[in-house]
């Protein structure tokens, strides 16, 4: 479904993706994990058109993408809950999920099916977001990623900020969207988290893919070398 091919992304003259591969099938969810400035939400942003790469291609469905623009990206089915949300605060929480209705596809996700899976959201659905709690306004910004009807979702940092309990609740909701076959892409601080709910998961730093492989077959020390750099530079490892 997506498919990230030798892609290199530069910030000036900092390099901060080198030569990233990266592949997420339809009901797949995939981890990026990684320390701070690893690259992670530089990823996410070049698949969905925010930053433009240097080298590399990024692939929809075997189709490349790497040219279209982002609010194209959107329409071929690709959407982002980014960092810190991104809400607009004064609107409703309804107006804001109408928003990713307007730059999205047709499909099986409306108002009623958001509501649905937080069923809290339809009560306050006529408040401003910027009077919900920090775990709220998560889950109305994954709302509006869902009403484009996206084919992959990719999520930053969903636990930021948050209660563990508000990011088991968050996370609860994850195997609800993969049912229908849309693809997850997250990143996310909380490694633990990651490992949890991810089919497979790719490590990266300093813009570089350090360890990949599935959760379960990876031992905590590998995963520990790869996150802070301990193993050498040697080209990515994986863990099977
Ligand atoms: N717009 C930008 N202009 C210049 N440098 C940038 C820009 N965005 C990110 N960087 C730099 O690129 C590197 C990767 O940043 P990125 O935000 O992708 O990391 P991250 O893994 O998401 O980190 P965090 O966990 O802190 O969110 C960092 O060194 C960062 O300072
Ligand atoms: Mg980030």
């Amino acid at each position: 479904m997506l498919e990230v091919r030798a892609l290199t992304v530069r910030h000036g003259y900092l390099r901060a993706l080198t030569d990233i591969n990266l592949a997420v099938s339809p009901g797949e969810t995939v981890a990026i994990i990684g320390a701070n400035g690893a690259g992670k939400s530089t990823l996410l942003r070049a698949i969905i058109g925010l930053h433009h790469p240097s080298a590399g291609s990024i692939l929809l469905n075997g189709r490349d993408i790497t040219a279209l623009p982002s609010h194209a990206r959107v329409r071929e089915g690709i959407a982002l809950v980014p960092e810190g949300r991104r809400l607009f605060p004064s609107l409703s929480v309804e107006e804001n999920l109408l928003v990713g209705r307007s730059s999205g596809r047709p499909g099986p996700w409306s108002l009623g099916r958001v509501y649905q899976l937080f069923s809290w959201m339809a009560d306050r659905r006529r408040e401003p977001t910027v009077h919900l709690s920090g775990g709220e306004q998560q889950a109305v910004a994954i709302g509006r990623a869902l009403m484009a009807n996206p084919r992959v979702l990719l999520l930053d940092e969903l636990s930021l900020g948050l209660a563990p309990t508000m990011v088991r609740r968050i996370y609860g909701a994850l195997p609800e969207l993969v049912k229908d076959g849309m693809a997850v892409l997250l990143v996310e601080q909380d490694v633990a988290q990651a490992l949890r709910v991810a089919n497979r998961f790719q490590c990266l730093l300093e813009g570089r893919t350090t360890l990949e492989g599935k959760p379960a077959e990876a031992t905590t020390a590998k995963i520990e070398a790869a996150y802070f750099g301990l193993a050498g530079r040697s080209g990515p490892g994986s863990v099977a």
